[in-house]
């Protein structure tokens, strides 16, 4: 049995795909659902606090809307803030990130250890791109705002890497869209090419929960089995949805 958490107005949120920058709600309004999420994910013992530097995220924020080349994204306001809240309270010295497109996805995450919105020392922060030359884009975008070199991107297939990876990964960010039969069904054989390396109390977080519930049905369920992982929310804050794990 999924447990779930809806924002009153997920339905009704939306964001213009080609715009991400623009304000969609009153900042106070995306503050207190994001608050909401995390309450209801320490309420499961998935995280051990709520609390995240506000003026740190709104640097972050800035950085990426003045420094990355978006043709689009379809990470809304509400879960840019979640992701970086997350990732600044778990505070992974390794996040691995599967899919990034042009960096958007991979940065709410990563601008957390790196860049201007950094507010703990990361070891790895790792983008896995397929597209050559979207990961050439992405790595540009990265490397504009962070030049630590510790947030990077390479172009590589998730399977591959997540399987090859020494470990522990502590936070692990699906949302790759794999081919034609598998489409983000392939969430499922990267979180098994590197589960037996995730650390105790790894935050394991997939995108499209809600839009893209049936291709990730396999996914769903296994993450839903306690044999697999210990908790879990399908947080709803909008149409994409976050499937929030932990190991
Ligand atoms: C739809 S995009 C994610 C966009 C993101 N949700 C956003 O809003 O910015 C998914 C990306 O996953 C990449 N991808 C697909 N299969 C992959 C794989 N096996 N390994 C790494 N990346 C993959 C695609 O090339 C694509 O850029």
């Amino acid at each position: 049995m999924a447990i779930e958490h809806r924002s009153s107005d997920w339905t009704e949120y939306k964001m213009v795909y080609d715009d991400p920058h623009r304000q969609v709600e009153p900042a106070e309004r995306e503050i207190a659902t994001v608050d909401d999420v995390l309450a209801t994910l320490r309420g499961q013992g998935i995280i051990d606090a709520v609390g995240y530097d506000h003026d740190r995220f709104l640097a972050h924020r800035a950085a990426v809307a003045e420094q990355f080349e978006i043709p689009w994204t379809a990470i809304t306001p509400r879960m840019q803030r979640l992701l970086y809240a997350l990732n600044a309270i778990r505070k992974p010295a390794v996040m691995v990130a599967a899919g990034v497109f042009c960096g958007n996805t991979f940065f709410s995450n990563a601008g957390a250890g790196a860049g201007p919105g950094a507010c703990y020392e990361a070891k790895e922060l790792l983008g896995i791109e397929i597209k050559p030359d979207e990961a050439e884009r992405a790595e540009r975008n990265v490397r504009r705002i962070d030049p630590t070199g510790v947030a990077r991107i390479i172009a590589a297939d998730a399977v591959d890497v997540a399987r090859d990876h020494p470990g522990p990964i502590d936070l692990l960010y699906l949302d790759a869209d794999g081919d034609a039969a598998r489409g983000k069904g392939i969430y499922l054989e990267i979180l098994q090419a590197c589960y037996d390396r995730l650390s105790p109390g790894a935050l394991v977080l997939a995108h499209n929960s809600i839009n893209c519930a049936e291709r990730l049905c396999h996914y769903l369920a296994w993450v839903r089995d306690p044999a697999n992982m210990k908790a879990g929310v399908n947080v709803m804050i909008d149409g994409e949805g976050l499937e929030v794990s932990a190991r």
